[in-house]
């Protein structure tokens, strides 16, 4: 059957540093003020997002840091989870992405950690899976965000690790991949959570990585570029997703690297900055997130490392004291 793919023959190839870091400081200024009020049932994590990317290719400057650390504390909820923006619901992904911008920023230790733990806690289940909130819907994401949660603010042993781990564990599929639930199919983006979490608790033992490398290495498409399973089309997100898989699994040598740089490259905005999802498309702070996070990882330009297992800056997660499992090569 004929692969889904693109062609990068009239695509950028040469690296646009300044005008990605115009991009990244505009969002949220008055120029991206209709794509920012699209974005407010997501802005926390657009915040990560646009945060992670900026430190990575601007050494580490950030500016307005106090305001930011404000906008956190506005979408604080007594149950002890955050929103994505006041006056909306708290959930586990934004609660992630609230303790991920205040370690950024050097200032976990000014957060309600006692409230965040009991929130993260009270979404464990019997089956140790764990639900993203109050409504209770199921999800590996979900433990991802919890176990990442839990170990920024090192207190990973307030859950029932174990329990957690045997739930993921059990999202294994026969050809190595991981699914949303047990029986869901393998997915590139669940992948990278399981493996992730597997990676915080130290349990990467529980994976065949010559099975899910090889499932991973397949995702890799003529054109340079990933995608998340068979049969679709390649998008700069899965660069991260599936890489940083292969990274964390000792298996990053099997796949083309300069094909991989080249496809991210191509889906640069040569106007506005920024990526897309794909040459041509219109470019986002998440796709620039995971565009920059994978050419950080093949170690590109003189971008500040990122950390595989938590899509932060590798010195923040040194700072704390965290040592995710990493394999080596085999
Ligand atoms: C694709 O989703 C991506 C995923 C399923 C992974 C999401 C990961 C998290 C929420 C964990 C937090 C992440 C970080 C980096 C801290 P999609 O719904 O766009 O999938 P599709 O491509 O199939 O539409
Ligand atoms: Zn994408």
């Amino acid at each position: 059957m004929l692969q889904k793919d693109v062609k990068l023959d009239d695509s950028p190839k040469q690296w646009l540093l300044k005008k990605h870091i115009d991009f990244l400081q505009s969002f949220g200024k008055e120029k991206h003020q209709y794509e920012s009020n699209m974005m407010e049932f997501l802005r926390m994590s657009g915040m990560y997002w646009g945060l992670t990317a900026l430190y990575i290719i601007n050494d580490g400057k950030i500016p307005q840091q106090e305001e930011i650390f404000e906008y956190i504390k506005i979408c604080e909820h007594n149950c002890g989870g955050y929103s994505p923006a006041p006056g909306h619901d708290p959930h586990l992904l934004y609660t992630l992405s609230a303790v991920q911008i205040a370690c950024i920023l050097n200032r976990e230790q000014d957060l309600p950690i006692d409230n965040i733990i009991s929130y993260v806690k009270q979404l464990q289940q019997d089956d140790g899976s764990f639900a993203g909130d109050k409504w209770g819907e199921i999800d590996t994401r979900y433990s991802f965000c919890a176990l990442a949660c839990l170990s920024l603010l090192g207190k990973l042993n307030e859950i029932n690790l174990e329990k957690a781990v045997n739930f993921i564990n059990s999202c294994q599929n026969f050809d190595g991949g991981f699914g949303s639930r047990p029986g869901s199919e393998s997915h590139g983006g669940l992948i990278y959570c399981c493996v992730g979490a597997l990676s915080i608790a130290g349990r990467l033992d529980l994976i065949d990585a010559d099975t899910l490398g090889w499932w991973l290495a397949e995702r890799q498409l003529p054109s340079g570029g990933l995608n998340g399973r068979p049969e679709k089309l390649p998008d700069v997100c899965y660069s991260w997703w599936v890489f940083s898989s292969l990274n964390i699994l000792g298996r990053d040598h099997w796949i083309d690297k300069e094909e991989l740089k080249n496809f991210i490259l191509a889906s640069q905005d040569t106007e506005s900055g920024g990526f897309s999802d794909r040459p041509g498309d219109e470019p986002d702070p998440f796709h620039t997130l995971f565009g920059l996070a994978a050419l950080s990882l093949m170690s590109y330009d003189k971008m500040l490392p990122i950390d595989p297992t938590f899509c932060m800056p590798k010195c923040v997660i040194n700072r704390l004291g965290i040592q995710p499992q990493i394999l080596p090569h085999p």
